[in-house]
């Protein structure tokens, strides 16, 4: 049975209504949170996306409807016409808004019915992942998901206004597109017109948003959809959002500190935290030696200690030759862990193998005593330097890895972040924010034997090392800047190359010909002919701030429609097969099923 909204108006949504409200002839829609039946008065839940009042049916006041009103179910969508009153004091429900009020119906109509539920929509985060994405229509809601995509959206008013107050136009870029330069691999998408040609769905709006500065649009603003093809974690998805900006004739500084006001609008209003600017800033080489990350949690303490200088030519054979090998030896001291176990140690030992790292040697000071693995192969006086060096006190637990530098890093970084989970040492209504600026502009790739530019072959060199770029290009820095927010990379840009020679440098270091160059990014080269600002850019995971903003452990909870581990819609079932008709208009045919 549906009835017709024909004649009825709601006057509020269902948490919209107020004391003032009382007394008052209201009508209220929604769906049936729950309902309790107390034979001649059922009690009804009735929710919508801003929340709950309660109605109550009495026979006595809808006697035509009642035995319709018998009949209602969780997730029926009604309407209900009827008096806003003031509940009975010992009836008032604190927890809720509209706690205080509920509306004594005149009228019930059953808009629509409901299926009994594959779960309770209340209950929506105690069944797998995959159920959830599978019925995501239920999933989508439940207090927790409406809340998190009513946040995205205000966020989106603020950014929008924000930027457009700063004079930036936001203007789309297209979708259908060619190869852009991010480094994942892009989602194609074969053209019927031209026959065995393809587009590429964008990495990110960067080409284009950098002919829109040559162009003369000054400032840009897009929230944009992204689309990139590689492995998924927790804080990555194919296809995700980027707040993406460029600015004409501006340095790293005017774009660091628009920057700085916006999030520090966006904190005030979404959060009410007044946060501190301008932000620390801190050079990519000193974030990799004091934390092993490019995005470093300074919520928590435990730096890495560099002894490299004590184990040189040391008798453990594997110090000694990590260090003649240009490698090094570093530690953490983990405070208070001295009592932790062979069987705990073992755990972390597996941890760091993760990163690749060998193994993982251990120092601790308990009662007095020095505990080890590697104790067999330290002098009286390392011993001592040790302890000098790192700061170890009674209780801690110094951990060691020795390796070529990227493993050590990467090990310690994230065993640093580890062991502060352990311990509970992270503070999580803390912010702390973070420009790492200086990155190296290119970085060794070992299969193909060349350079590769770290952001992405625009982004300019740093002027001062422009002399030696090609002697020594593992030594440029780039004008490159990340923003991070509590160890998480929210977003990344740089001053972009606008000179035709520094740019012609840069893609012959990374082993561009001409000719690719050209066939790649032709068209950009072209533009740069016709007078180009000095601009630069950024751009920010929208949902990943999101997801930081909320303290959410998955990038999911942010997006309405997300895709799985597999890149696949459980709702939709996307991707799909698709008609032997189709292919053929597109001139494709199913070799086999790819390498994956
Ligand atoms: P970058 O590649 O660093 O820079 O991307 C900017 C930000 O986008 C977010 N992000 C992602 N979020 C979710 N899922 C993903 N798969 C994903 N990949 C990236 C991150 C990241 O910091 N065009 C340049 C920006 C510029 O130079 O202006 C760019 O795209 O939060
Ligand atoms: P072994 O003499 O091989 O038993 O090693 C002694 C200790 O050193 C063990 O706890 C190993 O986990 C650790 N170890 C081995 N390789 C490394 C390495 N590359 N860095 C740090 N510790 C290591």
């Amino acid at each position: 049975m549906s009835e017709l909204i024909t004649g009825q108006k709601r006057t509020a949504r269902c948490a919209e209504f107020t004391e003032e409200m009382v007394g008052q002839k209201v009508c209220a829609m929604g769906w049936v949170q729950a309902r309790r039946d107390m034979g001649k008065i059922i009690f009804v839940d009735l929710r919508d996306r801003t929340g709950i009042i309660q109605v109550v049916i009495d026979e006595q006041f809808v006697p035509g409807d009642f035995e319709k009103a018998s009949k209602i179910h969780n997730e029926y969508v009604l309407s209900i016409e009827g008096d806003l009153v003031l509940r009975q004091p010992e009836k008032v429900n604190p927890k809720l808004a509209t706690g205080k009020l509920e509306i004594v119906a005149s009228s019930v109509r059953i808009l629509s019915e409901s299926d009994v539920l594959p779960f309770q929509i209340e209950e929506a985060n105690m069944v797998s992942d995959q159920t959830r994405l599978k019925y995501r229509y239920l999933d989508l809601r439940s207090a927790y998901m409406q809340r998190n995509l009513k946040l995205k959206s205000d966020i989106a008013c603020i950014t929008r206004n924000f930027f457009h107050d700063e004079g930036f136009l936001e203007i789309e870029t297209p979708i259908l597109t060619k190869s852009t330069p991010e480094g994942a691999r892009d989602y194609l998408v074969p053209s019927r017109v031209n026959n065995g040609m393809f587009y590429a769905l964008p990495q990110s709006p960067q080409i284009f948003k950098q002919i829109l500065m040559l162009s003369g649009y000054d400032r840009y603003i897009q929230i944009a959809r992204c689309f990139r093809d590689e492995d998924l974690r927790a804080d990555r998805q194919p296809e995700f959002t980027q707040i993406d900006m460029e600015l004409s004739f501006v340095d790293e500084e005017d774009i660091m500190s628009i920057n700085e006001r916006y999030l520090q609008k966006v904190f005030k209003e979404i959060k009410g935290i007044d946060i501190k600017v301008p932000f620390m800033r801190m050079p990519y080489s000193e974030a990799m030696n004091r934390f092993g990350s490019d995005k470093p949690d300074l919520r928590f303490g435990m730096e890495l200690t560099d002894l490299s200088e004590i184990f040189a030519g040391c008798d453990f054979k594997v110090f000694a030759d990590a260090i003649k090998n240009g490698g090094s030896v570093r530690t953490i001291t983990v405070p208070g862990a001295a009592n932790y176990t062979r069987k705990q140690i073992d755990e972390l030992i597996e941890f760091v193998k993760i990163y690749k790292a060998k193994g993982l040697a251990s120092f601790a000071i308990e009662n007095g005593e020095y505990k080890s693995n590697i104790l067999r192969f330290m002098t009286e006086e390392q011993i001592q330097k040790v302890i000098e060096k790192t700061g170890a006190k009674e209780g801690d637990l110094v951990l060691f890895v020795a390796d070529k530098n990227d493993i050590v890093f990467a090990a310690l970084g994230a065993l640093r972040c580890e062991m502060a989970k352990r311990l509970n040492l992270i503070n999580k209504d803390e912010y702390k924010f973070l420009w790492v600026v200086d990155f190296p502009m290119f970085e060794w790739d070992e299969e193909n034997n060349r350079c590769k530019a770290v952001h992405h072959p625009f982004t300019a060199p740093k002027d001062e090392d422009l002399s030696f770029m090609e002697e020594r290009p593992l030594d440029v820095r780039a004008k490159a800047y990340d923003i991070i927010l509590n160890g998480t990379e929210l977003g990344g840009g740089s001053i972009r190359i606008h000179s035709r020679e520094i740019q012609n440098r840069v893609f012959n270091l990374l082993g561009f010909t001409d000719e690719q160059a050209q066939e790649r990014f032709g068209f950009l080269l072209d533009a740069f002919k016709y007078g180009v600002p000095p601009h630069g850019g950024l751009a920010y995971g929208f949902d990943r701030l999101i997801m930081l903003i909320l303290g959410l452990e998955s990038i999911r909870d942010t997006i309405a429609f997300p895709k799985d581990k597999s890149a696949t819609c459980q709702m939709t079932e996307a991707p799909n097969i698709v008609e032997e008709k189709q292919l053929k208009e597109l001139g494709i045919k199913i070799a086999d099923k790819g390498e994956n």
